[in-house]
């Protein structure tokens, strides 16, 4: 709707009035059917421009004087008229329109206003409660935008925290994928060699088997059974059980052991990435912490070497996948600002105020500059492709839900160090938008 309709959908289009008409026809004119809804009556110049407005009230105040209508009924109407009448352009915005009425609006409302065309001249006349009524469907409609637009809103802040969870898990899936595939390897290896190993293991049975069979066999002469003993003799000679014995301990052992390896992966995968059944799960987070790190260690690795100390903790109710998304954001910035090999603290200990989780690297450290903006979402300073800003503006967000707070110090060249506050039950509000 442009401007111009907007008022022009209120604009009543009422005969104007001379200014020469006397005050008795005018006040017939009021008690017209078609002039009922009408506190007042324009007055227009020969050019039709507005002069003024004659009220209702005014003209009842004069009959209602003794003799008012005889002494004055025949008199020009222009002599009663407010001549500095309410005037608003046909052109105005529906918004300027009562911006300027209520401006002027005296209690109790008496007159109407008039509308002009663009040149000033008379066009109609509106009516306080018409801009009212339509103001109130401007404001309503405005409401109905505001409230999709805050829907929207929320949606795509939700998708866009699912995006990033997914993006951070397709960066560490690749990671787990590669830490699996070391103990792979050598199970797979140990597992072709057990089977070369035991092959002459199977030779040495059949032959015995052989051996046997001779032996209980009264038909079997003195050469078969010759025979057969000597090739006992030489598959037991080649299988050698006596050192195999060592070999096949130890393959095991090991094979076993990069089996526990990569059902732990497993396992720390499944917890990491596990959907938030309850949001108020009870969560030990040094599990959390110990999880996060288990999905991130093809990534740390290179980079710095993990200090933990972590402290006993209550266990407390939250979204455990969420924290882990937080800490893995954490050890995920952490290493990246690691040049060369470095040092990531993590220590965690609770105290009246709440549980207190600390990640401390030494790397490149930030200026204040940086470390302002930090928590922007979209805020950041690797290279395009590299980092989307969005991993510590969610992790912000996701701590606070939680009732929590994060903070940051960090030294340009020293280190950074992030602490990530939650409440204990007793004092946690858990206000968490659903
Ligand atoms: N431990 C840290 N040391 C130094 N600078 C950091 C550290 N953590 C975050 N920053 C700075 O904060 C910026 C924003 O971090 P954030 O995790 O929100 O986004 P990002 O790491 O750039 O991108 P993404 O997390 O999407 O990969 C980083 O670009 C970096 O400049
Ligand atoms: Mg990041």
């Amino acid at each position: 709707m442009t401007h111009a309709s907007a008022l022009q959908s209120l604009l009543r289009a009422v005969k104007p009035l001379a200014a020469s008409m006397s005050i008795n026809e005018v006040a017939d004119l009021f008690l017209a059917a078609e002039h009922r809804a009408f506190l007042s009556l324009p007055v227009v110049d020969e050019n039709n421009r507005p002069l003024g407005l004659v009220s209702r009230a005014t003209l009842q105040d004069i009959f209602m004087q003794r003799f008012g209508r005889d002494l004055r009924g025949r008199h020009p109407v222009g002599e009663v008229m407010n001549d500095a009448p309410l005037i608003v352009s046909l052109e105005a915005s529906l918004e300027e329109a009562s911006k300027q009425v209520t401006a002027q609006l005296q209690y109790p409302i008496t007159e109407d206003f008039v509308l002009i065309d663009a040149q000033g001249g008379y066009c109609g006349l509106g009516t306080v409660l018409d801009l009212l009524k339509a103001m109130e469907a401007r404001v309503a409609q405005r409401n109905r935008v505001l409230r999709q637009a805050l829907v929207d809103l929320k949606e795509s802040q939700a998708q866009l925290l699912q995006s990033e969870k997914m993006a951070s898990l397709g960066q560490m899936v690749a990671g787990v994928a590669h830490e699996l595939n070391t103990p792979l390897g050598y199970v797979k290896n140990n597992v072709q060699l057990l089977r070369e190993l035991s092959e002459p293991l199977f030779e040495l049975a059949a032959a015995q088997a052989r051996l046997g069979q001779c032996l209980n066999d009264p038909d079997c002469d003195e050469a078969s059974l010759s025979q057969a003993l000597q090739a006992a003799e030489q598959a037991r000679q080649q299988a050698a059980p006596e050192l195999l014995a060592e070999d096949l301990q130890q393959l095991y052992g090991d094979t076993l052991y990069g089996l526990e390896q990569i059902a732990e992966l497993v396992v720390g995968l499944k917890d990491f990435a596990r959907l938030d059944r309850a949001m108020s799960e009870e969560v030990d987070l040094n599990d959390c912490i110990r999880s996060a790190l288990l999905i991130a260690r093809n990534h740390i690795k290179d980079k710095a070497e993990v200090v933990q100390q972590l402290g006993e903790l209550p266990r407390i109710a939250c979204a455990p996948s969420q924290i882990n998304q937080v800490l893995l954001n954490l050890l995920t910035n952490a290493a990246q600002a690691i040049d060369g090999k470095g040092r990531i603290q993590i220590r965690s200990w609770a105290d009246a105020q709440g549980i207190h989780l600390s990640l401390q690297d030494n790397g490149r450290g930030m200026p204040p500059e940086v470390m302002a903006k930090i928590f922007d979402p979209f805020f950041t300073t690797k290279p395009v492709g590299q980092g989307t800003g969005l991993g510590l503006s969610i992790s912000y967000k996701i701590v606070q839900d939680h009732g929590g707070q994060i903070r940051v110090a960090s030294e340009p060249g020293r280190g950074t160090r992030f602490l990530v506050s939650l409440p204990l039950p007793a004092t946690a509000a858990m206000k968490r938008s659903a």
